[in-house]
Parts: C-alpha cells; structure tokens; sequence
C-alpha cells in the first residue's frame, strides 16, 4: 500500500511516499480502508524525534494517529463490527499509521461515522474534540457560570475547546488574531481578544485558563487568574502551583471514550468542524508544512486517495 513514509528523523521534508506492506491483523482487530487523516502539531514533534522518551517509534514509520476510513476486514473475535461500515478513531502515537492507505487498529479504538458526517470531519475531531474535553473538564473542571480564557481559540483544540465551554454554559474569552475572531465568536466566544494588539491582562479575573502556546503566553496567564483558579497548559509540562494559583498539565490519554460524545454532539446540531485544508496523501509534507506555520484555522487534512 502507499504510505507518508519517515527514514530519518527531521522536519516535515524528511517525509516521503512509498509503498510498504501492512501488519497482520490480530483476531480482535480490524483493518480500516483510510478516506482521510486529521494532521496535528504531535505528528510534527514525532517525526522531528522530540518524542522518543514518551511515544519511542522505529524506522521507517507511518506517521499520523487521527484518522476516518472504511472497515476492510475484521478479525475473528471482533462482532460489534462488519466490512463496509463507516468508522473513525485514533492510533496511538507510537503506532501512528493515519497518513497510508490502510491501518490495522484495535476494533474497540473505532467509533461508528453517523451518515450525516463526512470522512473529512470524522477525521478532524479525535485528537482535538477529546483533548478539549480532557484539559476543560477533567484536569479544568470548568462548571457552567465560570469564566475561561482559551488561546489559540482558532486553532484545533481551540476551536473544540471554545464550543465545549460555551456548551457548559461558561463565559468565554478566546485569543486569536483579528482575522480569525469572527469564527471565534461563531463558535460561542462570548469575548475575543487579538493577542497581536490586546493584552488579554485587561479582561479581569477568570477561573480557568486553557493555555495550547506556553512560554510568554502561559507565563502573563497567571495574572487574570483568580485565588485557586487553574491554568491547564498542553505544553509546559513541568507547570507548578504559583499564590495559591493550580498549574495542571495535560497529557492526552485516548481519543476513544469521547468519540461517541462528539458524534452526539455533531448529530443534534451542537458541534461545528473547522477545515483550514485538505491536502492529497501524495502532497502529506506540504500538509505538515502548513501545520507548521502554527496558524491553522481549525484543522488541517489529508484525504486519501486510494
Ligand atoms: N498535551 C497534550 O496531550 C496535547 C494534546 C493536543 C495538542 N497539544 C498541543 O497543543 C498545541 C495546540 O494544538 P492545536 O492542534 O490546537 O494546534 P494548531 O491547530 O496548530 O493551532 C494553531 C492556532 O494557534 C493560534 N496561535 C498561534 N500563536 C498564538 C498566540 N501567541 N496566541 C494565541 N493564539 C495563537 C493560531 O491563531 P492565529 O492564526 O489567529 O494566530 C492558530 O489558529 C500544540 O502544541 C499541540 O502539540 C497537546
């Protein structure tokens, strides 16, 4: 099968297309016929070899975790699961695997694709939709009425983040730059700060702050904080408690248990799915690429061609 391929570790123009061979499928596994991939900033830091220590990948490897497709073949203790059915999910890191032709996956990482959902939104979703979940209301446990700030609100995580907030009924404010607040705002920001010319410092105190950029940004977020409200960061990993102020990171467990809660969600209405692109497999390294830019509005994708 045809493949984004990486040999060496680097940026996205170490990767190439090629023709590889898929791994046999266990008895409680499914081969899946991909349609499209979602690309996320993780993939980038795979290929690039920052990850070895968490998610240690050999070489060759398929890059890729987030993905929607078609079941091509069950194993023999799969049931709830039948060729042909539509489904979407995400591999773990270190199997990745998303940016090829097929995959073999454990069938129970697979979640039904409604008919009204498209392979390009059911891609879109695992990683970003699940993450917002995680960092809002496990490690944030944002209640409705409470106040949030969430950077990089037009990003991929922010854009879920902002509409799973705003579904609990909390006050939102989003940073984002001028060009990107209306789709902010559209997607139930109540406010929307131009970080480029604002200094989100004058919005008053909030109870949380959902932080995807770290550095400067994480470091002036504790200054809106209330006592014993929470910065949840997805990036500063050794974040630590400052004036009885929380500091939580947040490590990404499995896209699996909230893929039937984003299905719900997107069926009655509730979820918007923002497509900044969609590349061929073949063009992966541009999709990279622009991923890289670190301004993607909502998510940038693969359809594949097979
Ligand atoms: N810890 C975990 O488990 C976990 C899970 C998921 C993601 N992450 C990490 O979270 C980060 C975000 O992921 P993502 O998928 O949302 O990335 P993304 O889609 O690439 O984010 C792009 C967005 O960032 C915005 N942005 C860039 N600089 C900004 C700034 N200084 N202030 C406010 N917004 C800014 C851009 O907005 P403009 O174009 O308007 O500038 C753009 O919309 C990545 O580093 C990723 O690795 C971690």
């Amino acid at each position: 099968m045809k493949a984004a391929l990486v040999t060496t570790f680097g940026g996205p123009d170490v990767i190439s297309i090629g023709e590889t061979a898929l791994r046999d499928m266990q008895p409680d596994e499914a081969t899946v016929r991909i349609e499209a991939a979602g690309v996320n900033p993780l993939d980038l830091k795979i290929v690039a070899g920052y990850m070895q220590q968490v998610f240690p990948i050999t070489l060759p490897y398929i890059p890729g975790n987030d993905f929607s497709g078609v079941v091509e073949a069950v194993g023999a203790q799969v049931t709830h699961l039948q060729p042909g059915d539509r489904v979407f999910g995400r591999s773990k890191p270190g199997a990745g695997g998303a940016f090829g032709q097929r995959l073999v996956i454990a069938a129970t990482d697979l979640c039904a694709i409604p008919p009204e959902m498209s392979f390009e939104q059911a891609a879109s979703l695992p990683t970003a939709f699940g993450t917002a979940r995680q960092a809002l209301f496990d490690s944030g446990r944002l209640r409705r009425g409470q106040r949030v700030l969430i950077h990089a609100a037009a990003g991929g995580v922010g854009s879920m983040a902002v509409q799973q907030a705003h579904l609990a009924g909390a006050y939102v404010i989003g940073t984002a730059s001028a060009g990107n607040a209306d789709l902010v705002k559209s997607l139930g920001a109540d406010e929307v700060i131009d970080y480029r010319t604002q200094d989100f410092r004058q919005l008053g105190v909030v109870d949380l702050v959902l932080d995807p950029i770290g550095g400067e940004t994480l470091e002036k977020s504790w200054s809106v904080l209330r006592e014993g409200g929470r910065i949840v960061t997805l990036v500063e990993f050794g974040i630590e408690p400052r004036n009885g102020r929380i500091g939580e990171a947040v490590f990404f467990a499995s896209a699996t248990p909230s893929l039937p809660e984003a299905v719900r969600q997107f069926k009655a209405g509730q979820l918007q799915i923002v497509t900044d692109s969609i590349f061929p497999l073949e063009d992966t390294r541009a999709a990279l690429e622009k991923l890289a830019t670190g301004h993607a509005r909502g998510k940038v994708l693969i359809r594949t061609r097979n």
